[in-house]
C-alpha cells in the first residue's frame, strides 16, 4: 500500500512518497525534495531523520521494545553465546550447530596480532585511556591486511577481515589493560572460548593463571550481548558514514570506537561509575545530585539516564540490574554504589523534571556496576562497551555496502558572511 504526504509550499503543493516499514514506521521519503522544489530539510543531531533502510535491530522507543533480527533481547541475553548474536547481527539468522561450530573455529585462528604491534603498544604512556590505545590499534590493523583496504575484495577476504577483527578485539583490549599495569602481555589460547579468553588475558599472569567463575563469565556474555547493537546510535551512524567513501572496516571500526567514546554515548558507563563515587564521597546526599541535573544553571547530568529513543524503560537497564543483583549476591559483594544508584533512581523516577522529559535509566546505569563486580576498572568501561558492540558496527557496515548506499554527505543550511571582497592586510 503506497501513501503520500502533500506539501505545500508558497503556492505549490507538492506530493512525497510516505515509506512503510516492517513494524508500521512511516518515513517521508525526501530523496527528490531538494530537485523538486528547491528545499532541503534541517534536522539538528538527526532526531527525526533516518538515515537508511535496515533489517538489522529493532527498537521501539515508547515501548521499551529491543530485538536483533527479529529476536527479542531478553531471549538472546538469556539463551544465546555472544558470538552466535555475533553470526545472527552479521549474517542474518542464528547459525545451525555446524556454522556455528566453523565460525567459532575461525575466530579462535586469528585471536592472535601481528608481534610488531606491541611496539605500538609499548609506545603509550602508562596513563593512555584505553579507548584512545584500542582505537589506535584497530585501525593500525589495516596496515598489516592490505587487501582489506580493496573495496573490490573477493566474499572469502571480505568475511576473513569480519572474522580477524572479532578474534582480535578482545586481544587488543585486553593488552591495552594489560599495558596500562605495565603487566606481561597474555596471550589468546585456543583452548578457551571467545569470553574465557578475553578474562584470561585480563587476570591471567604468566606466574599465576585465573580461572574466571562461572558467574563472572555468564554475566560477561549477557553484558557482550545487550551491548551488540542498537541500530542508528551515534557510533553506529559514524560506521557507516565512513564506511560509505569506501574506506576499510578496520578504519570504520576504528571511528565507531572514537564516537562511542563520547560521555553523551557510550563513556557515560564511566561516568557513571565516577558520578556516583562522588555522590558517595559527598555523603550520599542523593536529593542534591538530583537538584543539581535539574538546575539548568549547572552542567551536571544525571549520567545513565535519558535516551535518545527511549521513552521509557530502555530495556536492557532492566536485565543488567537483575544481573548486578545476582553478581553482587553470588560474588558476596558490597558495594556502596550500588545502593546509591536504586537510591538515585527511585528518587529520580518520582521526581516530575525526569517523568516529564521521560527520563529513565539506560544501558550504562548498572553495567559499570557489574563490570566493577567483575574486575574490570573504569577506564576499561567503555573498551567494554566497544567489544559488546563490535558485531553491531560490523552488521551496520557489511548492511550499508550490501545495500549499496550512496556516500554519505548531508546537506547544510548556510549562516555565514555573504559574498565580500578581499582587503589588503595593511588595510584593515
Ligand atoms: C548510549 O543512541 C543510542 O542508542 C545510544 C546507546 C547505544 O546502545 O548505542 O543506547 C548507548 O549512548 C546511552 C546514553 C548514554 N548517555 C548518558 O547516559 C548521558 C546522559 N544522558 C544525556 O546526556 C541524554 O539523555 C542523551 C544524550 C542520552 C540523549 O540526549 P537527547 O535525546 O539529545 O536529549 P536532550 O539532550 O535534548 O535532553 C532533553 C531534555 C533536556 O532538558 P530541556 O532542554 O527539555 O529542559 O532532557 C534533559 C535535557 O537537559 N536531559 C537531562 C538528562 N538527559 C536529558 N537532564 C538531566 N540529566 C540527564 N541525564
Amino acid at each position: 500500500m503506497s501513501e503520500t504526504a502533500k506539501l505545500i509550499l508558497g503556492e505549490e503543493t507538492h506530493e512525497l512518497p510516505v515509506t512503510i516499514g516492517a513494524e508500521n514506521e512511516r518515513g517521508l521519503d525526501i530523496s527528490k525534495l531538494r530537485g523538486s522544489t528547491g528545499c532541503i530539510t534541517i534536522d539538528r543531531g538527526f532526531k527525526n531523520t533516518g538515515a537508511c533502510y535496515s533489517a538489522i535491530t529493532y527498537l521501539d522507543g515508547e515501548n521499551g521494545v529491543l530485538r536483533y533480527r527479529g529476536y527479542p533481547i531478553e531471549q538472546l541475553a538469556e539463551k544465546a553465546t555472544f558470538i552466535e548474536v555475533a553470526y545472527l547481527l552479521i549474517y542474518g539468522d542464528l547459525p545451525s550447530k555446524e556454522r556455528l561450530q566453523e565460525f567459532e573455529n575461525n575466530i579462535t585462528q586469528h585471536t592472535l596480532v601481528h608481534e610488531e604491534m606491541k611496539g605500538f603498544l609499548q609506545a603509550y604512556p602508562a596513563n593512555a585511556h584505553p579507548m584512545g590505545v584500542l582505537a589506535a590499534m584497530v585501525c593500525s590493523l589495516s596496515t598489516f591486511y592490505p587487501e582489506s583496504q580493496d573495496p573490490n575484495r573477493s566474499q572469502e577476504a571480505f568475511d576473513l577481515s569480519i572474522t580477524r577483527l572479532i578474534a582480535k578485539m578482545p586481544t587488543l583490549a585486553a593488552w591495552a589493560y594489560k599495558h596500562s599495569l605495565r603487566q606481561p602481555l597474555i596471550y589468546p589460547q585456543n583452548r578457551f572460548n571467545y569470553c574465557e579468553n578475553f578474562l584470561n588475558m585480563m587476570f591471567s599472569m604468566p606466574t599465576e593463571e585465573y580461572f574466571p567463575n562461572p558467574v563472572v563469565l555468564k554475566a560477561l556474555n549477557k553484558l557482550l550481548i545487550l551491548h551488540a547493537d542498537h541500530e542508528q546510535n551515534c557510533s553506529a551512524s559514524t560506521v557507516r558514514i565512513v564506511g560509505s567513501s569506501q574506506a576499510n572496516l578496520y578504519a570504520s571500526v576504528s571511528a565507531g570506537v572514537c564516537a562511542l567514546w563520547g560521555p553523551l554515548h557510550g563513556g557515560a558507563n564511566q561516568a557513571v561509575i565516577q558520578m556516583l563515587e562522588a555522590i558517595k564521597e559527598d555523603g550520599g546526599d542523593t536529593e542534591k545530585w538530583i537538584a543539581k541535573a535539574k538546575d539548568k544553571e549547572d552542567p551536571f547530568r544525571l549520567m545513565g539516564f535519558g535516551h535518545r529513543v527511549y521513552k521509557n524503560f530502555d530495556p536492557r537497564a532492566r536485565i543488567i540490574k537483575e544481573a548486578c543483583n545476582d553478581v553482587l549476591d553470588t560474588l558476596g559483594i558490597e558495594d556502596p554504589v550500588l545502593d546509591i544508584a536504586k537510591k538515585l533512581e527511585k528518587v529520580a523516577l518520582d521526581d516530575e523534571y525526569f517523568v516529564e522529559r521521560s527520563l529513565y535509566p539506560n544501558v550504562d546505569f548498572y553495567s559499570g556496576i557489574i563490570y566493577r563486580a567483575l574486575g574490570i576498572p573504569p577506564e576499561m568501561f567503555t573498551v567494554m562497551f566497544s567489544l559488546g558492540r563490535l558485531p553491531g558496527w560490523i552488521a551496520q557496515w557489511k548492511e550499508m555496502l550490501d545495500s549499496k548506499d550512496p556516500i554519505g554527505r548531508p546537506r547544510q543550511i548556510y549562516t555565514g558572511k555573504t559574498a565580500r571582497d578581499y582587503v589588503p592586510v595593511d588595510e584593515r
